[in-house]
């Protein structure tokens, strides 16, 4: 098999694609023959050691794929051999051969190709968790996305619409926020030409329901001032690299709450509740209420130039790796 490795922390192009010996399975895990590798911007931060999860040199980094199955654990009751899956893990998925915990492993949703479903995982289960078990978002509601145009942002547009929800989708790119547009949100707005709330006016969205933010620094804050009564932020990322400083006045004059979301971590804490909304997602992929996509796709030893064109911006959405 093969993987791409980290054998010191640094930039994508220190990564390394190298030859290794197959490993073995524990009684409660799966070997996957990987199909696909899904790239996440958290890639970056972990190749680097600036990630919350730090591992030691030498390491894969990654942290979805898709495949089949090819052996299972003694232990394992939910799959077979050469079930079609995706896994999750915290860091380890750019390899041609993974080995993971039956329970972080899930069945691909009917008809979804192994492509897409290789990208699918933490996208969709962040937007999700964020909509749905945070904001608890309702039918009618009005949803700014900050970092619309972004993998999370375009699977939020997409699952905040099924469920009913008036999206405003918020990037700074004209040309990323058309695709959100086809995505299904009903606005769109440009926040590194314009000034958020003067735009809110202009669409006579005052008063916004919930936000979900991929990005902190000024927009979060920004938002943070047309929360209506009892809306949420839901914090997911920082993308633009400032942690906002969130204030509680405002918070409470609207009797507001601000929550936070670390997917990855919820998704190894509760496996089976993480199961439950892969289902459902599946429900809403069946019925083509969401129409997951990627833009662009890399052959696996290529992990480096993949991750840099994500680190220059070029990407609307998603990109995998697949295996060849
Ligand atoms: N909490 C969790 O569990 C969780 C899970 C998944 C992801 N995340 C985080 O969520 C964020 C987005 O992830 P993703 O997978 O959607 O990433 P992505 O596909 O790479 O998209 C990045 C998004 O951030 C925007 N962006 C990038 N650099 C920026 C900057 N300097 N200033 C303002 N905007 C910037 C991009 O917008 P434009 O290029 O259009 O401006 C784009 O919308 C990341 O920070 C990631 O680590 C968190």
């Amino acid at each position: 098999m093969y993987r791409v490795v980290v054998k010191k922390y640094g930039d994508p192009d220190t990564l390394e694609y190298i030859k290794a010996d197959s490993e073995r399975i524990n009684n409660k895990s799966v070997k996957i023959r990987v199909h696909a590798c899904g790239v996440n911007f958290a890639d970056i931060l972990t190749i680097k050691g600036r990630y919350q999860e730090r591992p030691r040199p030498p390491f894969s980094p990654g942290l979805e794929i898709s495949g089949k199955i090819i052996k299972v654990g003694k232990n394992v009751s939910n799959h077979k051999v050469g079930d079609l899956v995706m896994s999750i893990m915290k860091y380890g998925g750019y390899r041609s051969e993974v080995i993971v915990p039956s329970e972080n492993t899930y069945k691909v949703p009917e008809k979804m190709p192994l492509t897409i479903a290789a990208g699918f995982p933490v996208t969709y289960g962040t937007a999700y968790s964020a909509l749905v078990t945070k904001a608890k978002i309702k039918k009618g509601e009005i949803c700014i996305i900050l970092g619309a145009t972004g993998g999370v942002g375009i699977a939020a547009i997409e699952i905040a619409k099924a469920l009913g929800a008036k999206v405003i989708a918020c990037g700074g790119d004209d040309t990323k926020l058309k695709s959100c547009k086809k995505k299904g949100a009903d606005f769109v707005i440009n926040y590194k030409k314009n000034i958020l709330r003067n735009e809110l006016a202009r669409i006579n969205a005052k008063e916004i329901n919930v936000v979900i933010d991929m990005i902190g620094g000024q927009s979060c804050l920004d938002s943070i001032k047309s929360l209506k009564w009892n809306g949420r932020l839901v914090i997911v990322g920082f993308a633009s690299g400032t942690i906002p400083d969130i204030p509680a006045n405002r918070l409470l004059l609207k009797n507001a709450s601000a929550l936070g979301l670390y997917w990855g971590e919820l998704a190894h804490r509760k496996p089976k509740e993480i199961g439950k909304d892969f289902l459902k997602l599946g429900n809403l992929y069946k019925k083509q209420l969401i129409n997951p996509s990627n833009h662009k796709i890399f052959k696996l030893k290529n992990a480096n130039k993949a991750l840099n064109y994500l680190l220059e911006r070029k990407n609307i959405g998603k990109i995998v790796l697949e295996v060849k």
